[in-house]
Order: C-alpha cells, then sequence, then structure tokens
C-alpha cells in the first residue's frame, strides 16, 4: 500500500473533531448574559467566577480555590502563597510542559528538573528522594496527560524532607487517584483552561487548596497584596492582579457539567484503541498506580519499532492521522539552564523524547470505531 506520503490513499480523510468542543447553549446563555450585564471584570460584582471557583474547589474535594488568568500564573501563585520564594529549590519532572518549571523561576527559585520514571513517565518518587538537598522547599508533581501522578509515594517523600507539594493538574481535570479528585491531593493544586485543554476559556487557571492559611495567602498574591475582606488600596503584602474574568467563567462553568461525559467518551476511544493496537509494536503508556480515573486528556504512545521519528510523524499526518511529537526533555532546555535550573540525569526522559508520541484529546473525542483509524494509519506506516 502507497503511503499517503508518497501519494497514496489517506487512512483518514475526514476531519477529527474539532477542539473546543461547539458551545452549548447553557453556556452561549451565560456568555450573552455577561456580555449584557457590562460585569466582565471579577470585581464588579458579577457572581461567575465565585459560582467556578467554588463549585471547583467542591469538585476537588477541598474548600478553597483561586481562579487565575493561567496555571502558569497559578503555579507561581501557589508556590508563593506557600511562601517558596529566592534560592529555594522546587523539584519538577523533565517530562512535562515548560511552564511547569518557568513557573517555578517566576516566583524566584531554582527548578530542580528530574526523571520521570520509565514505565508510566510521571515524576518519579526516588528521583525525587535523590535531588532533595537541604534548600528544597517544594515538589511539583505533573498529572500527565490526565493521569494521575505516583502521589502516596511523592507524599511520603515530601513528608519525610518537609517539602510542600504542589500539583500541576493542568491536564488533569477529573482524574481521580485513589478515588479522590487530583488537585485537592497536595498542599496546592492548579489547573489549566488554556485552550488545548479539557475545559477551556481559551486561557485560564485555577488553584485549590485545603488550608484556609493556604488560600488566604495565595488569594493574596493573585489580588495585588490586598487582605481578603481588607481595604481597596490596603496592600500588607506584594502581590499582582492574576484573576479571571466574568467572561472566562461563564464559558467554563457550564462545562463541570459535561465533563464526566466527555472523559467516558475518550476512554471509549481509548479502549478502542488499545484493542486494536494487539497487533501492533506500540503501546499504550499505562497511568501510574493508584489511578482510579484517568481523565484521558492525552494518550500517550509508545512506539516499539525502529523507525525514523519525523517520517513517522510526517507520514502519520499524511494519513490524515496527526500525532503530536510530545515533549522534549526539560534538562535540554539552554534557555531553562540559562536563568539557574538545575538537571539530573534523566534517561527515562530522553527514551519518551525518542520513543513516545500522543494522541490528541479531539481525535479521541471520535466515534471509538474511529480508533481503528489510528491503528490502521500506523500499521500503514510502520510497515512501510
Ligand atoms: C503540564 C502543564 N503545566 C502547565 C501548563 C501551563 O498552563 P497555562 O497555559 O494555562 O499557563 C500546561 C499547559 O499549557 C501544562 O500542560
Amino acid at each position: 500500500m502507497t503511503l499517503a506520503l508518497h501519494g497514496g490513499t489517506p487512512v483518514r480523510a475526514t476531519p477529527w473533531p474539532s477542539w473546543p468542543p461547539p458551545l452549548d447553549p447553557a453556556q452561549r446563555e451565560l456568555v450573552t448574559g455577561v456580555l449584557e450585564s457590562g460585569l466582565w471584570g471579577a470585581t464588579q460584582g458579577g457572581s461567575l467566577v465565585t459560582d467556578l471557583t467554588a463549585a471547583f474547589a467542591r469538585a476537588s474535594g477541598v474548600p478553597y480555590g483561586v481562579a487565575v488568568g493561567n496555571a502558569t500564573l497559578g503555579l507561581f501563585a501557589a508556590l508563593k502563597g506557600l511562601g517558596v520564594g529566592r534560592g529555594e529549590e522546587v523539584i519538577v519532572p523533565a517530562y512535562t510542559f515548560v511552564a511547569s518549571a518557568t513557573a517555578v523561576l517566576l516566583a524566584g527559585a531554582v527548578p530542580v528538573i528530574v526523571d520521570v520514571d520509565p514505565e508510566h513517565l510521571h515524576l518519579c518518587p526516588d528521583a525525587v528522594a535523590e535531588a532533595v538537598t537541604p534548600r528544597t522547599a517544594a515538589v511539583m508533581p505533573v498529572h500527565l496527560a490526565g493521569s494521575p501522578a505516583d502521589m502516596d509515594a511523592l507524599a511520603a517523600v515530601a513528608a519525610r524532607h518537609g517539602l510542600a507539594v504542589v500539583e500541576d493538574a493542568a491536564q488533569a481535570h477529573g482524574a481521580t487517584y485513589r478515588d479522590r479528585p487530583v488537585g485537592g491531593l497536595g498542599d496546592a493544586g492548579v489547573y489549566s483552561f488554556q485552550a488545548s485543554k479539557a475545559m477551556t476559556a481559551g486561557e485560564g487557571g485555577l488553584i485549590v487548596c485545603r488550608e484556609e492559611k493556604t488560600y488566604e495567602a495565595v488569594w493574596s498574591v493573585c489580588n495585588v497584596g490586598r487582605r481578603l475582606g481588607g481595604q481597596w488600596y490596603g496592600h500588607p503584602s506584594v502581590g499582582w492582579n492574576l484573576r479571571l474574568t466574568e467572561i472566562q467563567a461563564a464559558l467554563l462553568l457550564p462545562w463541570l457539567d459535561r465533563l464526566d461525559d466527555e472523559i467516558a467518551r475518550r476512554e471509549a476511544f481509548c479502549a478502542a484503541l488499545g484493542a486494536e493496537l494487539a497487533h501492533l509494536p506500540v503501546t499504550a503508556v499505562p497511568a501510574p498506580p493508584g489511578t482510579t480515573r484517568d481523565s484521558r486528556h492525552l494518550l500517550m504512545l509508545r512506539v516499539e519499532a525502529p523507525v525514523d521519528r519525523e517520517f513517522l510523524l510526517a507520514a502519520m499526518a499524511a494519513e490524515g492521522v496527526p500525532l503530536d511529537s510530545g515533549y522534549p526533555p526539560l534538562g535540554g532546555m539552554d534557555a531553562l539552564a540559562a536563568e539557574g535550573a538545575r538537571a539530573e540525569p534523566c534517561p527515562a526522559t530522553e527514551e519518551a523524547a525518542r520513543g513516545v508520541v500522543w494522541v490528541r484529546q479531539s481525535m479521541l473525542m471520535d466515534d471509538p470505531a474511529r480508533a481503528a483509524d489510528v491503528a490502521e494509519a500506523l500499521a500503514k506506516v510502520l510497515s512501510a
């Protein structure tokens, strides 16, 4: 069979579902209402940011939340609110989006980049333990691709060394670990509503936390250093305006009601694809132990056949099944090193950067019967 890359017929000619999905009636009504009210900002008396924050905190199993402009700022604010600062170290995984590390830099701290577990590609608890120094103040587990990090093991290391735990839940809306929602497992958890995420308002983020003291500190960081309930021009600490708008909250609030259905849809696609892959040298990267719900933001696939990576990605795209190349190792980024980030050896991350590709969320939203397209294109390309 001639590859589409070489002029053959592509496996898939129809487009994949678009992301975000079309506005639903509840979103349309809320957004229109906000636009017409003129109460667009979060401090003008509208209630949607407050409602979203409360609903999201509840869904995360914790009492408090603070909505922010994006998750990068959310991670920064969580670290600041927890007192992590200049010269202190924060341990982050090497296989994550660059923002996990740049948020640490924004807080004036040093990202210490350590390896992931070779099997599930989430932050490796042993690597964290080895990287701890007297300056380590926090660890940042990332709930990668929608599945929870190995939280019990990471929490044990953190407790042993007195470290704060800031969960990067940017990709994991609705995921649970031992039946508890991610985001509410550590000292603070941060979600993203950026355009590619499972719930999106184009941009946005939300911090959740359990302790009132943390909430007050994080709220102040995000509200120009004001004290909760304090004066408008009272700024007892230094903070910034990091707030979400009411318009964004209007897009997000109704999404909470359909998140479960969307996760179930992606789960069905992943299950169908798993069955289709049985006869191919391609396996789905498993979720870490303790995962009770993988929210399936992305499906990470490990390609076990010797194939040129650029060819694989180009040939799959030509077949109408575009895959994502995934993250380059953070430890190899000169810009982070130039700002003082320190990287430990990360062989598992380097292997993942060479051998793992991702199926995007929008593709996972398709009819599970269409999982066969992914498998057929992989079979075609890997046998070329
Ligand atoms: C793992 C991870 N952390 C942090 C971020 C940063 O989120 P945002 O774009 O909302 O700042 C993202 C995504 O963009 C992400 O995937």
